[in-house]
């Protein structure tokens, strides 16, 4: 047990920040969405302008939730699905303090207006080197352990997380322009596409394989059910490195790109439900008879609850998508309702099952409440599908009024309702957040020993 704990510190740590950042990001979201509801509440304090507080809450939901959740998964799955142990778990633990180092520091320069004004590529040139410095000494751990795996066939899961990896260090490199170490950037439109190929592959290269190596892992082990077939998922593997590449420049269907290259986003948009249904088909098939046993463990059902949220955001992306549809969707909230079912009901609920359903083995601890992560289960899900239903119908309404010619300060009065709605959602929201900090933090501190 002892050799256990040494060998997942590294995963503890990545659970401890997830633990403590979530609450920092969601007060940030509950801050801004104050904010929207009763406009110049902070008008004063320049560290809570909404244009700095935007890049920190997105940042923080990714470095500070999602990531580091999936990160810790990922460093206890690779070596069970290798049948060995993690490879340098030293540098792994660097790599956990490093990204608290990061975490501060987006904190700290975003809301002091020290950005690139790259909307997913905010951070500046300092903290891009960092980010990069943190990924690659994970690849080292990740690639040292497949390279000395015991067991012959490579498992999905490990694919994805060896992938997924990879992608980021050069999505990161290249999305940043980091060759360009005082702007970031490149000019005009060339920059815009550039952007959104890294906007979207954050999402689509990074988030997306860890969240879904992480899923192809628990759903089959607390279910005890094979995933339904291996050339499956290696081929949708393939094809979300094909298509998902492609995407980005769907965020820019309504600027002046080539018309060759939107096409090709909105194509390849439709044919990303290719890999999303072989996953989805692997993990949910087997289950016909045995999704009760979901139910035994409160981390598989958040798993479980991410892996739909998946799949509704994966039919809502190829539709907002199609030009006729987001002509009335863009700029509007209907982006911002599909922006947290995509990375908090998709990738964070995955990520915070996977803390919960991992934390007792990396930890040698139960978890500390049960009852607590229930609760949280089902603030969070009320609260998100409250934010999707709030945010879609006041994007409609924007929408709808905009293509009638309606000015936006007109609109105003009636979003007022939507955004006091979403703030009350929020703090519901951040109550479960503050749960999943206490959970975590009491199993490691005082949970009961797993062979006591
Ligand atoms: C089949 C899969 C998907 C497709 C086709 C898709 C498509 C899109 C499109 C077209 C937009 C831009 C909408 C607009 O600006 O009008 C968008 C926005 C967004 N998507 Fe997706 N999406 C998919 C899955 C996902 C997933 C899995 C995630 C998260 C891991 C995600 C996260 C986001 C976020 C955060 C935004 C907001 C970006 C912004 O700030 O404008 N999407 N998606
Ligand atoms: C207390 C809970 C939360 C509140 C009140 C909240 C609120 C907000 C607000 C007000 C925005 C800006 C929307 C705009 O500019 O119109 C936003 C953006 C965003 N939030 Fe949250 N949020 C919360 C939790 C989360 C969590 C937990 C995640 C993910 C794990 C998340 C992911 C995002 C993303 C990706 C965006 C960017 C949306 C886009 O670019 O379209 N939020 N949030």
């Amino acid at each position: 047990m002892e050799e256990t704990r040494t060998q997942f510190l590294a995963s503890r740590l990545f659970f401890l920040t997830a633990a403590f950042w979530v609450l920092v990001a969601m007060t940030l979201g509950l801050i801004m969405a104050i904010q929207l509801a009763v406009p110049e509440t902070y008008a004063d304090i320049p560290q809570l302008l909404y244009s700095r507080l935007r890049p920190a809450h997105v940042n923080l939901v990714v470095f500070g939730l999602v990531l580091p959740g999936l990160v810790g998964a990922a460093l206890y799955v690779v070596p069970t699905v290798c049948r060995t142990t993690l490879f340098a778990p030293w540098l792994a633990v660097a790599s956990a303090v490093l990204w608290n180092g990061v975490n501060l520091g987006i904190l700290g320069t975003l809301i002091h207006g020290m950005t690139q004004g790259r909307e997913y590529a905010e951070l500046i040139w300092e903290l891009d080197v960092a980010v990069l410095v943190m990924y690659a000494l994970l690849i080292v751990c990740v690639f040292g352990t497949i390279a000395r795996r015991k067991e012959k066939l490579l498992y999905v899961s490990a694919w994805y997380i060896a992938g997924g990896l990879c992608w980021t260090a050069v999505v990161w490199v290249v999305g940043n322009v980091m060759w360009h170490p005082d702007t970031g950037s490149l000019s005009g439109i060339s920059d815009a596409i550039l952007n959104w190929f890294h906007g979207h592959n954050v999402l689509g290269l990074v988030i997306t394989p860890a969240a879904v190596g992480v899923a192809y892992f628990i759903i089959p082990h607390a279910t005890r059910t094979p995933i339904y077939s291996h050339t499956l998922s290696l081929l949708g593997f393939w094809m979300l490195l094909f298509v998902y590449t492609h995407t980005g420049t769907h965020h820019l269907l309504q600027a002046p790109v080539p018309q060759w290259l939107k096409v090709l986003s909105i194509v390849d948009s439709v044919a990303l439900l290719i890999p999303v249904f072989a996953f989805l088909t692997n993990v949910w098939l087997p289950l016909r008879e045995r999704i009760g046993r979901l139910h035994q463990d409160v981390g598989a059902k958040f798993v479980f609850v991410g892996t739909v949220w998946y799949f509704i955001t994966c039919l809502q992306g190829p539709l907002h998508s199609l030009p006729v549809v987001q002509r009335l969707t863009h700029f509007t909230n209907w982006v911002v309702g599909h922006a947290h079912i995509a990375v908090l009901g998709f990738a964070g609920f995955i990520s915070m099952g996977a803390v919960f359903y991992l934390l007792p083995r990396v930890s040698g601890r139960r978890l500390w409440s049960v009852r607590m992560a229930e609760a949280q289960y089902w603030l969070m899900s009320i609260g998100l599908i409250g934010f999707f239903l709030t945010l879609t119908s006041a994007g409609l309404i924007q929408g709808q009024a905009w293509l009638n010619g309606e000015v936006i300060y007109r609109i105003l009065p009636q979003m007022s309702l939507y955004m006091v709605l979403r703030a009350l959602l929020g703090i519901m929201m951040l109550t479960g957040g503050t749960l999943f900090t206490i959970n975590v933090v009491m199993t490691i501190w005082r949970g009961q020993k797993v062979d006591s």
